[in-house]
């Protein structure tokens, strides 16, 4: 695992950027696992610059996302389908088509697992993959809990992310309790992991990456991936 520190958000966003950035460029046609929340903001304006500027081409790009909020009404702005358009997919060249994202309108949300996971398998499995990191040390919506789950699977929120989105929301009430994720196992098939952490999130992962691996916290399974890299910021 690499741990590189850096100075603040911006910092640490370039970093980011650069990192998915050569991605693209050694592999055009890459499938990029990507995150949504407040850590991958930066990450992805750094990249629309980039592809403004001419140094980046999405146009064979292939992306899936981690996780979906469930029952949120089509084109939402709160859904990450939406996150996604506005931050990043409609301001670069990539082809919407190519951008895959769990369904969380499906009638049967178990049926959607199954078939999201073989999406991703389908498309040749995750070349990087990028993570932020709850304060329980969520990844994806992979809550605390007695053991990894291996696939994408439907969750129920526990209060105290609820609690931390809701600053997103006008009313707590307005949160969804469900949502769909990639599994843990999903997750650790990429080759490759980025792991973003923000300035408030220093002593998680401090726990997460130096402490036992368990479910209680779900990121600490990242020691046992081969090629992990987590960027974090000194403020930390
Ligand atoms: C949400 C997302 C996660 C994200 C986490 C942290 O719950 N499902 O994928 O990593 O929040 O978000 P933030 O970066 O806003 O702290």
């Amino acid at each position: 695992m690499r741990v590189l520190n850096t100075k603040n958000y911006e910092e640490m966003s370039a970093l980011a950027a650069e990192i998915i950035g050569a991605q693209i460029l050694l592999k055009p046609r890459c499938v990029l696992g990507l995150a949504t929340g407040s850590s991958p903001i930066g990450t992805y304006q750094q990249l629309v610059r980039e592809y403004q500027a001419g140094r980046l081409d999405f146009s064979c790009v292939r992306t899936v996302n981690l996780d979906e909020y469930c029952g949120l009404p089509a084109g939402s702005p709160h859904s990450y389908r939406y996150f996604m358009d506005h931050n990043l997919f409609n301001h670069v060249n990539i082809r919407l088509e190519n951008t895959y994202l769990p369904n969380g309108t499906a009638l049967d949300m178990e049926f959607e697992a199954q078939r999201y996971e073989m999406q991703i398998e389908n498309l040749g499995g995750v070349d990087l993959q990028l993570l932020g990191i709850g304060h329980n040390g969520h990844i994806g919506f992979n809550e605390p809990s007695d053991s990894f789950p291996p696939t994408v699977h439907p969750v129920r929120l526990t209060s105290s992310t609820i609690h931390a989105n809701s600053r997103l929301f006008d009313r707590i009430e307005d949160v969804p309790t469900q949502a769909i994720t990639m599994g843990v196992g999903t997750i650790l098939k990429a080759q490759r992991i980025l792991l973003i952490a923000g300035p408030d999130k220093g002593e998680i992962v401090k726990k997460a990456l130096y402490g036992k691996v368990t479910p209680q916290i779900p990121a600490s399974v990242l020691q046992l991936h081969r090629d992990v890299t987590v960027i974090t910021c000194e403020e930390a």
